[in-house]
């Protein structure tokens, strides 16, 4: 049996942020962030939490699929921004759409939550151990934002994106190439919020997310054309038999860098970031939902969705839909 995602669905928060509105809080342009990024707009959730974004893509992907929540047997969310340390979002979205006979926890993996999550669910099922999962990718990274920064504020934005994984004879995910390396772990990182515990020393943790770009920049374009190919080798399968690479949307010239690397066209490589900017975990489940929405993927096509982040983590995977 292969994992097989049969409904997709996403939220966004109401609030829309263009560069221009960015440029009233630090010094930076639309020219700036639109050139060096292709973002040229966000949405920032002014009401909205993770878990509200969470169930509402949930909602969707279930709707699309015809499935009730209470058949749902694993749940998992894929999350950096909780609302809560504890208990875990996928449990608070457990209780919010209904998915009372779920198994639910979240996975902290970044910018390639989502496609860890995938490849846990596929393990699951693949095992037999369950005949479904329910994954969320979401972030209000904006809680975590230095809003002084404007090396990273203007990178962001919050929203979720869920997609509902079944046992499947046919399609599914063909393939998966995935890796984590703690060695350069503080090139993207958040520190914990601040404490004020009488054992320990005052001062530390600004709860802040850091990022060295460069670095960042340089990690991505040398390891997401790698674990791309692997997992294409592993799929037995060619670039050109690829219909659509679905990309982490952090950055527009990274995803160009990686078709060029594929020897592939830019047209094979959609993007919303222009419009959502870097949304984490949430990014790869967003895309997807919205090409679904848009009719974009057609049964048998050949997918290849690929994620990067803190960690650092990344991964790729082929599936057919
Ligand atoms: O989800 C995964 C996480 N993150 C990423 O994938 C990010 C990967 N990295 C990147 O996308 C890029 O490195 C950035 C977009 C973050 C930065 O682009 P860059 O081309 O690497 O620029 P830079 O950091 O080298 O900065 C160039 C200049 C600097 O000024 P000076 O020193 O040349 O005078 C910065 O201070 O641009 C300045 N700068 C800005 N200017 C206007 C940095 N941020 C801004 C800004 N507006 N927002």
């Amino acid at each position: 049996m292969r994992a097989r995602i049969i409904g997709t669905g996403y939220s966004l928060p109401a609030f829309r942020a263009d560069n221009d509105y960015l440029a009233t809080l630090v010094d930076t342009s639309d020219e700036w962030i639109s050139e060096r990024t292709g973002i040229r707009a966000r949405h920032l959730a002014r009401e909205e939490t993770t878990l509200s974004m969470s169930a509402d893509a949930a909602r969707m992907a279930l709707a699309k699929a015809d499935f009730k929540a209470e058949d749902v047997e694993l749940l998992i969310v894929a999350t950096i921004t909780g609302d809560m340390d504890t208990p875990s979002t996928a449990c608070q979205v457990q209780k919010e759409i209904g998915a009372k006979n779920a198994l639910a926890f979240d996975i902290n993996a970044a910018c390639s939550g989502f496609l860890y999550a995938l490849h846990v669910a596929e393990a699951f099922i693949e095992s037999g151990t369950y005949r479904n999962a329910l994954l969320i990718g979401a972030e209000t990274l904006s809680k975590v934002v230095d809003w002084t920064d404007r090396g990273t504020c203007v990178l962001f934005g919050d929203g979720a994106g869920a997609a509902l994984v079944t046992a499947s004879e046919s399609g599914g995910l063909l393939a998966q190439s995935l890796g984590s390396s703690g060695e350069k772990w503080d090139v993207l990182f958040c520190e914990g919020r601040p404490n004020e515990n009488p054992l320990r020393e005052k001062g530390q943790k600004c709860g802040y997310l850091k990022m060295d770009g460069q670095e960042v920049f340089k990690f991505a374009v040398r390891t997401v054309p790698q674990c791309i190919e692997e997992a294409l080798e592993k799929a037995g399968l060619k670039p050109e038999e690829i219909d659509l690479f679905i990309l982490h949307q952090a950055n527009k010239r990274i995803i160009q860098a990686v078709a060029k690397r594929l020897g592939m066209a830019e047209e094979e490589f959609p993007m919303n970031m222009d419009e959502c900017g870097n949304t984490s975990a949430a990014s790869l489940p967003i895309l997807l939902a919205q090409l679904d929405e848009r009719g974009r993927l057609r049964r048998g096509d050949r997918i290849v969705l690929s994620g990067f982040g803190a960690g650092l983590t990344w991964g790729a995977c082929v599936l057919e839909w």
